[in-house]
């Protein structure tokens, strides 16, 4: 498409959805809506912005996201709010305001804003696909849920896709880590990164990260956090394994697996299509957060959920060579009309009544133009209407894609055409 060199465009790090694209994400969304459906979700739509303190309290203050990523500010009632940066924390906030019967299975397709540094596959403005489950810590929704991130990444035909899967303990065994860690990291604090020597100590898991030599060196002699899962955490993430496994879903342990918010515990995961770049190439994440809706002021539930960026899937496609879009949108018929008259908007609404796609032009432009608009639609029929037609009380049906108009145009009674359209096109 030609770009005008108008003055407003798009804010850097966010793009508009149009074109060839649309259909791109209408078949993904469409898809994820069935399977979510399948699998027993419900859609959940809760506001774009929250309270700041959700996402603080939630993601964790002193998360990269939240301490410099973070789109907050002041509304004109003084109050502090934030563009959301992920679904989960609303989602719970949303949990935890309505008490919904539990399990409660709630699924979202949501933009989110994060300050980054924009580059393909990062953006300021992305959007995720993404479920949560409230209200049950058994290790059979882990596995629910993360197959059917697997089943979506298989039905929009992804093919490259491997599962990360970690464990995160719960408080006391990763606090009985996390202090093992810290006399490991206070150890060798001088080999660290440049950053990481300056912030181990406030967030010593984020080291495991890290993929500069330095901490990666230091971290690779390290304690790692699956040797130090208490018997019960141990137990919950062998079935998941397990589980997963019974459905034919490989997952490979990745001890350094530990994802960029504090709400994780226990499992934790991220799937990377290896047809995309190593620095961009987790298309989804997510894990368990048992202590999520303690932490914005609900009861005791745990939780567990993974959301899948909506950019990264379409360039893994695209990396991966999977054509089509999942839905078609080309119109079944095409109306042109140069009668002057209100004729095609007649015709067209009766079609589309029957349950037909329907499009024309608009204008009383001339035959030729409006023949060219028909083609260009990808319409396979044109229901053409002109003085001859409006006089007699009919209509000519050409079929757009056969060459020789003799043999594919044929006149039919105005009063038959709904159902002459209807089995053209279920026949075609
Ligand atoms: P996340 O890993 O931060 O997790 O994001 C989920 C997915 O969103 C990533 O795997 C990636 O595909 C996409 N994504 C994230 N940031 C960007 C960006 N700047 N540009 C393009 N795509 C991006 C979460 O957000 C958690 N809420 C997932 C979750 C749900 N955990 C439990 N429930």
């Amino acid at each position: 498409m030609n770009e005008s060199p108008s003055q407003f465009r798009a804010p850097v790090g966010t793009h508009d959805v149009l074109g060839r694209q649309s259909a791109l994400w209408e078949g993904l969304i469409g898809t994820f809506a069935t399977l979510a459906y399948r699998y027993g979700f419900s859609l959940v739509i809760t506001p774009l912005f929250e309270d700041v303190g959700v996402f603080n309290r939630g993601i964790g203050e002193t998360s990269e996201v939240a301490s410099k990523e973070m789109y907050v500010f002041t509304d004109r009632g003084d109050r502090t709010l934030a563009l959301r940066p992920e679904g989960t924390a609303s989602v719970v906030r949303a949990f935890v305001q309505h008490q919904p019967p539990t399990p409660w299975k709630a699924w979202y397709v949501t933009p989110a804003f994060r300050y980054e540094r924009p580059q393909a596959g990062r953006y300021r403005q992305h959007h995720q696909l993404g479920v949560e489950v409230l209200g049950t810590d058994d290790p059979a929704v882990d596995v629910e849920v993360i197959a059917l991130a697997w089943r979506f990444y298989a039905a929009i035909g992804l093919q490259r896709v491997r599962l990360l899967i970690n464990s995160m303990g719960h408080d006391e065994c990763r606090g009985r880590y996390v202090a093992l860690l810290v006399t490991h990291l206070g150890e060798h604090e001088a080999l660290l990164c440049d950053e990481h020597r300056q912030t181990w100590s406030a967030n010593p898991l984020r080291v495991l990260d890290c993929k500069r030599p330095g901490c990666r060196a230091v971290t690779e002699s390290g304690p790692m956090l699956p040797d130090h899962l208490c018997d019960d955490c141990r137990a919950h993430f062998d079935r998941v394994v397990d589980g997963l496994e019974r459905l034919g879903i490989q997952s490979t342990l990745t001890p350094r697996l530990v994802r960029g918010f504090d709400y994780y515990t226990r499992t934790t995961f991220e799937f990377v299509a290896d047809a995309l770049d190593g620095a961009q190439n987790a298309i989804g994440g997510g894990g368990r957060y048992d202590k999520l809706a303690e932490q914005l002021g609900g009861p005791a539930t745990s939780g567990i959920g993974f959301g899948s960026g909506i950019e990264r899937l379409l360039l893994a496609r695209e990396a991966e060579g999977v054509d089509g879009s999942l839905v078609n949108r080309t119109p079944d018929v095409f109306v042109v009309d140069t009668t002057g008259t209100d004729a095609a908007t007649l015709y067209a609404d009766q079609l589309r009544v029957a349950g037909l796609s329907v499009q024309r032009a608009y204008d009383n432009r001339s035959m030729k133009a409006q023949m060219k608009v028909a083609d260009r639609s990808g319409a396979r029929f044109a229901v053409l209407v002109g003085p001859t037609e409006l006089a007699s009380s009919q209509v000519t049906i050409r079929d757009l894609r056969s060459g020789e108009v003799s043999q594919t145009q044929r006149s039919v009674a105005r009063d038959e055409l709904v159902s002459v359209m209807l089995d053209l096109v279920t026949k075609k």
